[in-house]
């Protein structure tokens, strides 16, 4: 029995290897100059990968263990909390209780005991209850609940430590020794175990928080290889041994470098954080550990955890943090998603500051940084250029003055503060811009946005309680059109992008014409002949974009606003008529089931071989945006996106992490790139949940026809705005009088039938 589900670890672990990353190599240990890492050793810091990759299937799982290897460094240190059965067998598993982490309650419903665990009467179930062969038909679940259950039906068995070596044979095993006291009053010996697995497999490290049980494994082990390290668990908490806390055992960090070689600390030790969750300046304790001799490696990473807001929402930037921040780094990370500290110490840290900006594939800005503050304010744009966005976007609405401004929705509920302002009244039912009412841009004049209103930081991921950066709520100044244009200019950018809807409405209910304002504020600000930016134009509405591919040369982006799963050859026909670029969504190109891809399209590839750009949007931080492939990790689905899917631009609200992705050193090596720089490949991580255990199937998204693509001219302008002549804004072209606006827009509709007529029947 038991003989047999430990060769099952074997079989899903070649599956694993098998469908997972596209170019997945045996990757080379980069190189690194080690003198240039202040880590103790000068030596490129550990990465330990808890329980395996714990962040992905149940802590200490065969397969954990196993992708822990596939996905990350190839040096990656497999970690494994050890615990003693009543034979006395070490065991892998996350919890000195079983309730969580396995299914033992199903197993052995009757198996709760309470037990003093270091003075705390505890109850559950206990492996020193269980022999080995008794624990055989207890299957490894997901402890987390935020994390996917979809492979609990896997039937994971719990792992002896033996069986990590010989099944894996990782290239460090690091062991956590805790209960000492408790597995002695239960006849059972920590030290005994741990000298007798040492005589047959190789333990690089041995952590516990227990200071009595280290110093007596010290004395034994004498001149081993092994590295001693010593655990401090929260400041005011009482080590065991000892009775004092682990704060004030770190006053003495030559007395521990007595007996240990080294210190595991939670991270918060290092960079400590407010109680609203900001970073404050670094603690000396990397400094004072390695003064004293000591190694310090930070516990505690990982990428589905609430990050400090200094990081928005990006797992690698924290780690960076750690490892290549100038000052000093940590000798390990600790962290359940080892492919994240791969990227940080493979190929993103110890750069050389060598400008990647313009070139392809670009990164373009979704209302400015609008992960970091409040969307399409002169923070958010002066934040996207900061940080290396090719391009930063407007998108245009109108002001009840006639004045084209930036901002994120025609609602005004949507980023700013509007409901709070005198104007909370001004509410309105637009169905041609949305289903529920709203106050909207055109309601309100210029000067009352910018006098009452401020700005409110979006938090797309709110029903997750993740908001974006508190501090920054309400922060920044609006901005017109030709403000944003003027900003531009003077920036190293590429260019910038202005996207455009209703236009129809705005024509015929509110008689202004967006095209042209556009294109006159465009000329004022001297984007047509004195700048050397580039000028893209996006809607989700063709006719806006044949109406300036008639009168300008600018670039023209066709927004596919619903995701689909293909489009037939005549649509993109239609499409190459009036666009030179396809903005469409992520899932256009890995449709997701439940949070797992299922496959990818080549709706890419047919749109580029069609001769047209194609940027994917829209990209986020916050790890409950992504797919469970990516692994919480931003960067793994940018990467995924661009090397996979081969797209040339990415819509972003964190143009940051992308810029940091367009450094890392890896991205030009092709197929020689390690395998945690491999794109992951669609729909591979479904193949590993089991049939019972998958998700409901969806409908089909649709595919993308002529008649979705193709759309009637732009309406006349409506003679309809009254503008007083005090607030007309100098981008607004005069009026034509109407009999020659009637005839121009006659005009424009006939070449516009005739153009779609051709379209529709070549
Ligand atoms: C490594 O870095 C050190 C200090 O920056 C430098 O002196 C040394 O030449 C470098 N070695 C190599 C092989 O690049
Ligand atoms: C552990 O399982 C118990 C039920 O057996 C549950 O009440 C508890 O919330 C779980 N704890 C965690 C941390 O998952
Ligand atoms: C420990 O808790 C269990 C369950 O609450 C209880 O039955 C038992 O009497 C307690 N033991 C001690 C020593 O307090
Ligand atoms: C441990 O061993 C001692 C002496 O052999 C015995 O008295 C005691 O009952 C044992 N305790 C347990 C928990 O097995
Ligand atoms: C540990 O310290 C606490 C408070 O200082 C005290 O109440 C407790 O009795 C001590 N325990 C031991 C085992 O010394
Ligand atoms: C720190 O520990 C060392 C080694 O055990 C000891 O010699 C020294 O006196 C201790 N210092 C303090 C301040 O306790
Ligand atoms: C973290 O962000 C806050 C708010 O922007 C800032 O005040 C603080 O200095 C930052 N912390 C660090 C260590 O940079
Ligand atoms: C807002 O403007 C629209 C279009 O001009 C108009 O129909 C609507 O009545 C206005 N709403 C308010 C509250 O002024
Ligand atoms: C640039 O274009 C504007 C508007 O089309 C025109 O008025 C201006 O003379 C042009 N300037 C140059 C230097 O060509
Ligand atoms: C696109 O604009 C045209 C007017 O130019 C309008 O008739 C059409 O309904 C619009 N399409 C959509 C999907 O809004």
């Amino acid at each position: 029995m038991g003989r047999r589900r430990r060769s099952s670890v074997g079989t899903a672990s070649s599956i694993l290897v098998a469908v997972f990353f596209i170019f997945l190599q045996q990757a080379p240990v980069i190189a690194k100059n080690s003198s240039s890492w202040l880590t103790l050793t000068g030596n490129a810091p550990a990465i330990v990968a808890k329980g395996g990759f714990s962040g992905l299937f149940p802590d200490s799982s065969g397969d954990a263990y196993n992708f822990a290897l596939v996905a990350s460094s190839p040096d990656t240190v497999l970690w494994c909390d050890v615990r003693l059965t009543k034979d006395g067998l070490g065991i892998c598993l996350p919890d000195i209780k079983l309730d969580n982490c396995t299914n033992i309650p199903n197993v052995y419903p009757a198996g709760q005991n309470s037990y003093l665990v270091n003075g705390v009467n505890t109850t559950g179930w206990f492996s020193v209850d269980y022999s080995m062969k008794e624990l055989s038909p207890v299957s490894l679940v997901q402890a987390i609940y935020s994390r996917t259950f979809r492979f609990d039906a896997n039937d994971y068995p719990i792992l002896a430590v033996e069986d990590v070596v010989t099944t894996f044979q990782p290239p460090g095993l690091w062991l956590n020794i805790e209960h000492d006291i408790f597995y002695g009053q239960h006849n059972l010996s920590m030290t005994d175990y741990v000298l007798s697995v040492s005589n047959r497999v190789t333990v690089d490290y041995v952590s516990s928080p227990e200071l009595a049980f280290l110093r007596s494994i010290a004395a034994q082990l004498g001149n081993s290889n092994t590295k001693l390290i010593f655990r401090f668990l929260g400041e005011n908490n009482a080590e065991p041994s000892t009775n004092k806390t682990y704060g004030s055992l770190l006053n003495n960090l030559t007395y521990i470098k007595t007996f240990a070689s080294g210190i595991l600390v939670p991270k918060s030790y290092i960079w400590p954080v407010t109680p609203d969750n900001y970073l404050l300046t670094y603690s000396s304790i990397v400094m004072d550990a390695h003064t004293a001799g000591l190694e310090i490696y930070a516990a505690d990473f990982a990428n589905d955890n609430i990050l400090s807001f200094n990081y928005s929402y990006d797992p690698l930037a924290e780690y960076l943090s750690f490892i290549d921040n100038g000052i000093f780094s940590v000798d390990g990370v600790v962290t359940d998603f080892p492919i994240t500290p791969s990227e940080a110490i493979g190929s993103l840290s110890l750069l050389s500051t060598f400008e990647f900006r313009k070139l392809h594939p670009f990164i373009i800005s979704h209302n400015g940084a609008s992960g970091d503050y409040p969307d399409c304010t002169d923070l958010a744009y002066q934040k996207a250029a900061d940080d290396g966005a090719d391009f930063i976007d407007c998108p245009v609405q109108v002001t009840q003055d006639g004045i084209a401004i930036c901002m994120s929705s025609a609602n005004l509920i949507v980023d700013t503060t509007v409901i709070k302002s005198p104007f909370a009244s001004r509410l309105s039912s637009i169905p041609e811009i949305q289903d529920t009412p709203g106050i909207f841009t055109f309601n309100l004049t210029w000067d009352e946005i910018q006098k009452n209103l401020k700005p409110a930081i979006s938090s797309p991921e709110f029903k997750y309680s993740m908001v974006r950066n508190p501090r920054y709520m309400n922060v920044g100044s609006f901005m017109r059109l030709s403000d944003f244009l003027d900003f531009a200019r003077d920036k190293p950018l590429s260019g910038v992008l202005i996207s455009i809807e209703y236009a129809m409405f705005m024509a015929e209910e509110l008689g202004f014409s967006v095209t042209d304002a556009v294109i006159s504020a465009l000329d004022d600000a001297g984007y047509n002949n004195q700048t050397a930016l580039e000028v893209m134009i996006l809607s989700t509405n063709s006719s806006v974009l044949v109406e300036f591919k008639q009168k300008t040369k600018y670039k023209l982006v066709y927004k596919i606003d619903e995701s689909i799963r293909d489009a037939i050859a005549s649509s993109i026909t239609d499409i190459k008529e009036f666009a030179d670029a396809v903005a469409i969504a992520k899932q256009s190109v890995y449709p997701v089931r439940d949070q797992f891809t299922t496959q990818q399209t080549d709706i890419v590839f047919k749109l580029q071989a069609a001769g047209l750009d194609v940027y994917a949007y829209l990209f986020q931080n916050e790890f409950v945006s992504q797919p469970w492939d990516f692994f919480s990790d931003a960067t793994v689905e940018i990467n995924t996106y661009i090397q996979g899917a081969g797209v040339d631009g990415i819509i972003t609200d964190f143009p940051a992490t992308a810029r940091s992705y367009k450094r890392n050193s890896c991205r030009r090596m092709g197929k020689n790139a390690p395998g945690y720089m491999s794109p992951v490949q669609g729909g591979g991580l479904l193949q590993l949940v089991s049939p019972q255990s998958m998700p409901p199937a969806l409908a089909p998204m649709p595919v993308l026809r002529d008649s979705d693509v193709v759309e009637p001219p732009l309406p006349p302008v409506a003679p309809k705005m009254a503008l007083s002549p005090g607030s007309v804004d100098s981008a607004l072209p005069p009026s034509p009088p109407s009999s020659a606006l009637q005839l121009v827009a006659s005009l424009t509709m006939a070449l516009a039938m005739a153009c779609a007529s051709a379209i529709l029947f070549v």
